[in-house]
């Protein structure tokens, strides 16, 4: 029998999706009467001219990152050219996605440069060039490449510089709002990395220093060079190890917390069950929450997020991102997907509310299930 999910999911079926755009942006979240009917008639922002385009947004709700506001929620960009959850997209699929994200109200994107490498950060600069100034741009450094392939990582001062040059040619546009340190190397204190970054602020060509994956200590020293704006760690209902000192940290320091995976690689998405394998190609093969024994566990928040979907009107994505978004107000959560369907169901977790009461009662039953595969609440503590 197929569920709901697969009614939204199919292309014909209009009865479900009517009835789920209930739980969409548009119905508080800002959009105007006017976007919306534009959206509706519109099949193809691509062909929109640049004025067009540029006037037809509408707003969300927006959030702090330090003192950079964004969208409540963003677009991660990274599977759209990664191949980390499905085959790289051609961007003539995708700058649909991402601009269609900006017509919703959208304005906080995220890529890096490991991404394809290179060939996400050209999708989004392309896609965002008409609205460059109307939106947030992220994105991140850190690695080495050699012959196409990631070798290694590399945040000397000098690469950091060179690898900014090449974000900005390809991402199109004369700064980077967010530069990220995406890992940290080991071979370079990381008040080398943050003064690099201040001194690339200086010249203008980064607004803001974020860092991802790091530890409580890292952040505090990073800070005391160059204040951070935002930390991108994993966090969701099935990756919880940030609630050990790292969001106490982040609320300490004024930074903003953006969670990577915050409908868990897609379970939230509601798109798997205990039969589901993955290929070699796939990241969830690697993944050890998504290994069988595991996944048949976690399969049992899912559950009971669906439960909580049924009790609050909501799909399970829209229950896994508005409770993020329920933790801190500083929490900006960046769901990646490459559907349009799928961004404005992620959009209407901006209109479910949890009370206190609410949060401590679905707290204490998903705490209770026994999850497989997870990181640990000490990987907190390290740099990863
Ligand atoms: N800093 C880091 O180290 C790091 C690591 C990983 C990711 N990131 C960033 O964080 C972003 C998000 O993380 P993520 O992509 O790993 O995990 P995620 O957002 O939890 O999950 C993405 C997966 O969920 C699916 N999905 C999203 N919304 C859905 C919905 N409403 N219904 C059904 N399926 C849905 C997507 O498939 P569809 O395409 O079919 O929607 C995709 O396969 C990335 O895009 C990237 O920008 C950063």
């Amino acid at each position: 029998m197929k569920n709901e999910k697969d009614l939204i999911d199919s292309k014909t079926n209009k009865t479900s999706r009517r009835d789920f755009l209930k739980k969409t942006a548009g119905a508080s979240a800002g959009l105007t009467l006017a976007s919306l009917a534009w959206t509706a008639s519109k099949a193809n922002p691509l062909n929109e001219s640049k004025e067009d385009f540029g006037k037809l947004q509408s707003a969300v709700q927006t959030r702090m990152l330090g003192d950079l506001e964004v969208s409540a929620i963003g677009l991660g960009c990274m599977s759209m050219k990664s191949g980390s959850y499905n085959p790289p997209r051609p961007n003539e699929e995708m700058i649909p996605v991402i601009r269609g994200a900006v017509e919703r109200g959208v304005t906080f994107f995220d890529t890096a440069e490991v991404y394809g490498p290179f060939t996400d950060e050209e999708l989004v600069g392309e896609a965002l060039a008409p609205v460059r100034d109307e939106v947030v741009i992220a994105t991140k450094f850190g690695f080495e490449f050699r012959n196409g392939q990631r070798a290694g990582r590399n945040s000397r001062p000098e690469h950091i510089r060179q690898a900014v040059d090449g974000m900005l040619q390809r991402l199109q546009t004369d700064r980077i709002d967010l530069l990220y340190c995406h890992r940290l190397d080991p071979n370079v204190p990381i008040e080398d990395i943050a003064g690099t970054v201040r001194d690339l602020i200086d010249e203008g060509k980064a607004l803001h220093f974020g860092l991802s994956e790091m530890a409580p200590d890292t952040i505090r020293r990073a800070h005391a060079v160059q204040p951070v704006a935002a930390l991108q760690t994993q966090y969701s209902l099935m990756e919880r190890f940030p609630e050990n000192q790292i969001l106490d940290t982040c609320e300490e320091l004024g930074i903003g917390f953006v969670p990577w995976g915050p409908v868990a690689r897609g379970l939230f998405g509601d798109k798997f069950n205990e039969y589901s394998r993955f290929s070699e190609n796939s990241r969830h093969n690697s993944v050890a929450s998504f290994s069988p024994e595991n996944l048949e566990k976690n399969l049992a928040l899912l559950n009971l997020v669906r439960e909580w979907g049924v009790r609050k009107d909501a799909t399970p994505a829209q229950i896994a991102l508005a409770w993020l978004l329920a933790q801190k107000p500083f929490i900006v959560p960046i769901p990646g997907t490459t559907k349009l369907h799928h961004l404005e169901e992620n959009l209407g977790a901006l209109n479910v509310e949890f009370t206190p009461e609410e949060l401590n009662e679905f707290r204490e039953e998903f705490e209770a299930i026994e999850l497989g595969g997870v990181r640990s609440f000490a990987s907190a503590l390290e740099d990863q």
